[in-house]
């Protein structure tokens, strides 16, 4: 089997695998086939709690930027995140994803009380965390409080690109040294991208591949571009299910150990769409543990699926669609097998 990161594969061959829609069957049985010689049937499954989604960015592309007036705002204090974290234990759960916008109300302190205190309570779960660009100190602090794992997708690795998907206050370069950061301290690492963003090009998909291939992270997050109607972007098309299908491919081929969400992005573009994603080479699901109550509010773009669902539902849901799809769930923490260095 080849270690992780040696498969190269020049900016040609990635451009017709990107592009060319014929490509997909054969691309997604391929990164099927190495998928089933790492990782085997196995589906890992993170319970994901959406703890806050108030946001100090404004990111054209996300519905819950800091400008958007038309969203409730919610916050989730310790004792309902906690409260979350339990009811995903007795689901079984043993990965929890904090999720949440840049939200400052959580500071260093209150993070790391959050973090102790569920660690305190299971101590044999994973805690990964998604909350955007932080300090080195404070991605250290929540690291030593028992932080596993750090979400932070890249977005694009294009100057030129970036500039067009965000406000003049965010800098793409921060945005990747918080990934090196990251990896410094311990954290297994997660970057990604959207899939057809707007102005989005091939090659600028291609840069994200090397981009990920110079980082080396241990999860890969993708999924296509939704609108969101208050969003400056609204006229934009959604993204290639297809394509994104083939992306997830690639990811696999390039990165064959990597830990690979099929997202509720995914989910929400095509009724079938996160089985399809499994069955193209990706190997994780974030069923979600939010309170019902706060659901409807954490909308990154429109028409997200189980926002209506109990946490019981989503679990038995998810099974269900990993099953029929000829997978299985494993409860465990379900790190990545080969760290890279
Ligand atoms: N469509 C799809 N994905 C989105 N994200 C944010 N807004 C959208 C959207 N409109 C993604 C970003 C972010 C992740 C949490 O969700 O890539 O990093
Ligand atoms: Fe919140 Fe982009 S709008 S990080």
């Amino acid at each position: 089997m080849k270690l992780f990161n040696e498969n190269y594969y020049d900016d040609e061959t990635l451009k017709r695998w990107i592009e060319d829609d014929s490509l997909t069957d054969e691309l997604n049985q391929k990164a099927d086939k190495i998928r089933k010689e790492i990782y085997g049937d196995k589906v890992y499954v993170r319970g994901l709690i959406e703890f806050s989604n108030y946001c100090k960015n404004d990111c054209y592309y996300c519905g819950i930027r800091h400008s958007n007036k038309n969203v409730e705002r919610y916050r989730l204090s310790k004792d309902q995140i906690l409260e979350c974290a339990d009811l995903g234990y007795r689901l079984g759960y043993r990965t929890f994803v904090m999720q949440g916008g840049d939200d400052p109300f959580y500071n260093d302190d209150l993070m790391v009380d959050i973090i102790s205190s569920i660690k305190k309570n299971h101590p044999d779960v994973a805690i990964t965390l998604s909350m955007g660009e932080k300090s080195k100190e404070s991605y250290k602090k929540f690291y030593d409080a028992g932080a596993d794992r750090y979400l932070l997708r890249q977005e694009t690795s294009d100057l030129e690109h970036y500039r067009k998907l965000h406000p003049e206050n965010m800098i793409l370069e921060n945005r990747h040294k918080a990934l090196f950061d990251l990896k410094e301290i311990g954290f297994q690492v997660g970057g990604g991208f959207m899939v057809d963003s707007p102005y989005q090009t091939t090659e600028n998909i291609i840069k994200d591949l090397r981009f990920l291939e110079k980082l080396k992270p241990d999860m890969i997050g993708i999924g296509p571009f939704l609108t969101q109607k208050d969003t400056p972007f609204k006229d934009f098309h959604n993204g290639d299910f297809r394509k994104t299908l083939r992306l997830i491919s690639i990811l696999r081929i390039l990165f064959p150990y990597a830990l690979i969400p099929a997202t509720t992005a995914l989910g929400t573009i095509n009724n079938l769409g996160r089985e399809m994603g499994l069955k193209a080479g990706a190997n994780v699901l974030m069923p979600n543990l939010s309170p019902t109550e706060v659901r409807e509010n954490y909308q990154l773009y429109d028409n997200k699926i189980c926002t209506g669902d109990e946490a019981a539902e989503c679990k038995s849901c998810l099974e269900n669609r990993v099953r029929n799809a000829g997978y299985e769930i494993v409860v465990d923490r379900g790190d990545v097998i080969l760290r890279n260095n």
